[in-house]
Parts: structure tokens; C-alpha cells; sequence
């Protein structure tokens, strides 16, 4: 299973193609629809989000609520797009448009118009913009089907927010009624109104933040990847799923980091074993990845965002018509973003996982798949 997504912040709609859907997953449109709004909310939004109520219009691929082994197609309407048609219009006479010709610091502007030989900075923009990750929220919810018709939860939390933090959270105490509850996404109520206020000093101050979250994926059965080919290793597709995400600058697996610190034995999972029920661990240091493959614990990974490239109080650039210094343009924008960039790798993460469900257990048909994954699991517990 993988999507592809086109679709840019302020044209018509952002679109995806998930392709690889077995037949059968039950598809809702609430569910669609509620990832959609997480990926909306979160304190420290820019107005943007007050415009757009995001909706996943269903265009291909689903019949009765179930997919039918096409592909999927899902539509994410732009509202604000009826306030640009002037400058995102896909035909009309360029020279009447305004030009933005001074590339934010750490924004793909500049990259993107040397690579494209543009002098618009709208035109690598639009695309760049996060505005994109509706769609990958989007093509998430199919693979979140399918991976709860297999015993799959994927969930996040956030753990820092600049220097407000809780620390590590265990992914087996994290609460997620208290995450969806908490417009920061933090499960530590004191630890949230810290976030809270650290984003109300970087919008006054026209700074922005960024901060850490965690992805974590309960239930995956032991075996899923691979450790025989280089491109099949769970944990490298996974790091490489989340770090496609606009600003994430680093990905952990477990205890990652901290294990590089520590002797073999603080750091490796003894294994236990319990008649019917098989193979586990005592501990979960690997982040329930080993040797490319889940080992059957809970998959717990975190990542770091950069705080937020456009500023209110703007960084110098260079002006890319007359080479002249100047601020970096102004976008209406988030001041922090991670509680919605935390969505966003939930959705990463239940696309790697769903397509390697499909490869071990067959993409054709649910059915299958799901008599396929009860075998497994019956000889792997004897
Ligand atoms: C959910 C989400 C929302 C974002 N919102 C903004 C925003 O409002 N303004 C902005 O400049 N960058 C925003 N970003 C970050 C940029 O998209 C990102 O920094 C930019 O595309 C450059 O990519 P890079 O940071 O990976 O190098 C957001 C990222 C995510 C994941």
C-alpha cells in the first residue's frame, strides 16, 4: 500500500491516491472526517485553520463503506481557495500576478525556485506548504482501517514544545483520552499549560517553536518488515515515513539517542516465554523493533520538529530580483504546529505498517489477510 498526493495550500483541493488496498476494509466517513479535524486542531494555529473545516470526500475505490480493491481516491476541499483564485487561477496571464521574491530562511522558497528556475517563491510554496499533509492524513485513515480490522492502534502524544516539556511518557500510561482532550496533545496537564504559555510568549514575541512528539503502534505482530533486504527494514522505512513530514528533523526508535550511552544490558529486552500465549519481553528499550522487524511490543518512535520557518518578526534574506538584502516574506502561518505534526506521522506510520501487513499477509482481499494473520498468530504462540 502507498499514496501520492498532489494538490497545493490555496488551489482548489488537495487529492490522494492510495493505491495496494486489499478489498474490504471498512472505511467510515466519521473516521476520515475525525482524523482530518485532529490534524486541524492544536493550540498556537495560524487563521488558516479557522477558515478550513477539513472533509475527506471519498471519490474512487470505496462501494458501502468498503473498499473494493482499487485504488482509493480522497478529495480535501480548500475553502481559502475562493479567496485566491486570482493568484493560484491554473490558466491566465502571469505578468498580472504578484510576485514573492523574498525566500524565508528555512522554507523550501529558495531551494525550490533555484531547482525550478523560478522567481516566484509562490510556486515551490504552494507546494511545499503543510497544507499538503490533509491529504496524507487522508490516505492514513484507510491504512488506520485496515491495521484496526488487524489489531492495530496507532497513537501519539506530544512531549515537548520548546523548553516547556513531561519528559518520556511509557506509551503503555499514556491516556489517550487525555491527549485527544488536550489542545497541545500533551497527557500532563501541568506540562500542557506550560506548552500553552510558551506559545503565547513566541506569538507575541513573533518567534515560533517546535518540539518533540511520539508515534506509538500497539498490537503489530511480531515479524513485520524485514531483515534480509535493506529496504524492507521496518525501522528505516519508518524513520524515512516520518521524516517526510515538512520540519521533522530527527526520528527515535525506542530509546534511541539515550542507548548510546548505555552497556548492552541496560539497553537489550530479555525475552520471556508463556505457553499459548508465546514470546515477549520484560522491558522495551528497542521501541518494539529489532533486527528490521517488530519483535511483537509496542512500536514507540519520537521525533523532533523545527519550530515554524515564517516568522512574524522576519528573518533577512535576499530580495532573489534585485539581490538586495530584505525581510523574508510573511505567509499567514502557525506559530507551533507539533500537536498537528503528530497526527500527521500517525498517518506515516499506519501506511508503513498497513503496507507491510499487506506484504506478510496478502493484499488482495481482507479476508484473506485476516485468515492469514490468525494462522500466524496461532504458530507463533505454540
Ligand atoms: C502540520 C504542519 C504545519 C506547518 N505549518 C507551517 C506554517 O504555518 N508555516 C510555515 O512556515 N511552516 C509550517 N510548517 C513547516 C514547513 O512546512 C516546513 O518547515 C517547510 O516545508 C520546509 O521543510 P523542512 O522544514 O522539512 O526543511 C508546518 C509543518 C507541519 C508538519
Amino acid at each position: 500500500m502507498e499514496y501520492r498526493t498532489a494538490g497545493e495550500s490555496h488551489g482548489q483541493t488537495m487529492v490522494t491516491i492510495v493505491t495496494g488496498v486489499p478489498a474490504g476494509v471498512v472505511v467510515t466517513q466519521e473516521a476520515l472526517d475525525a482524523d482530518l479535524a485532529r490534524r486541524q486542531r492544536g493550540y498556537g494555529r495560524g487563521g488558516r485553520m479557522a477558515i478550513e473545516t477539513d472533509r475527506a470526500a471519498v471519490l474512487a475505490g470505496v462501494r458501502c463503506g468498503v473498499t473494493t480493491g482499487a485504488p482509493v481516491a480522497i478529495g480535501v476541499v480548500n475553502r481559502d481557495w475562493e479567496n485566491w483564485t486570482d493568484v493560484m487561477a491554473p490558466f491566465g496571464e502571469a505578468s498580472t500576478r504578484a510576485r514573492l521574491t523574498t525566500p524565508r530562511p528555512g522554507h523550501a522558497d529558495l531551494p525550490g525556485m533555484l531547482k525550478t528556475s523560478t522567481c516566484d517563491a509562490r510556486d515551490v510554496l504552494e507546494r511545499a506548504s503543510a497544507r499538503e499533509t490533509a491529504a496524507r492524513v487522508a490516505a492514513g485513515g484507510i491504512a488506520r482501517a485496515l491495521l484496526a480490522q488487524a489489531g492495530v492502534q496507532v497513537f501519539s502524544w506530544v512531549e515537548r514544545i520548546g523548553e516547556a516539556t513531561c519528559g518520556r511518557i511509557d506509551s503503555a500510561r499514556v491516556e489517550t483520552a487525555l491527549v485527544e482532550g488536550s489542545d497541545v496533545r500533551c497527557p500532563d496537564p501541568q506540562a500542557a499549560a506550560a506548552m500553552r504559555a510558551a506559545i503565547d510568549v513566541a506569538r507575541e514575541s513573533g518567534e515560533s517553536l517546535g518540539g518533540v512528539f511520539a508515534v506509538a503502534a500497539a498490537g503489530v505482530v511480531p515479524g513485520i518488515g524485514g531483515y534480509a533486504d535493506a529496504v524492507l527494514r521496518l525501522d528505516g522505512r519508518l524513520a524515512a515515513a516520518i521524516m517526510s513530514v515538512p520540519a521533522i528533523k530527527a526520528v527515535e526508535i525506542g530509546d534511541g539517542l539515550g542507548s548510546a550511552a548505555l552497556p548492552g544490558s541496560a539497553v537489550h529486552d530479555p525475552i520471556v516465554y508463556a505457553p499459548g500465549e508465546g514470546y515477549s519481553r520484560t522491558t522495551n528499550h528497542a521501541g518494539g523493533i529489532e533486527g528490521g522487524m517488530s519483535n511483537g511490543e509496542t512500536i514507540v518512535l519520537r521525533a523532533s520538529m523545527k519550530p515554524i520557518p515564517t516568522l512574524m518578526r522576519p528573518l533577512r534574506t535576499v530580495d532573489v530580483e534585485t539581490h538586495e538584502p530584505a525581510d523574508a516574506s510573511k505567509e499567514r502561518s502557525d506559530v507551533c504546529a507539533v500537536p498537528a505534526a503528530a497526527v500527521v506521522a500517525e498517518a506515516e506510520v499506519a501506511v508503513v505498517l498497513a503496507d507491510a501487513y499487506c506484504r506478510k499477509f496478502g493484499c488482495d482481499s481482507m479476508v484473506d489477510l485476516l485468515g492469514a494473520l490468525s494462522a500466524y498468530r496461532e504458530r507463533i504462540a505454540r
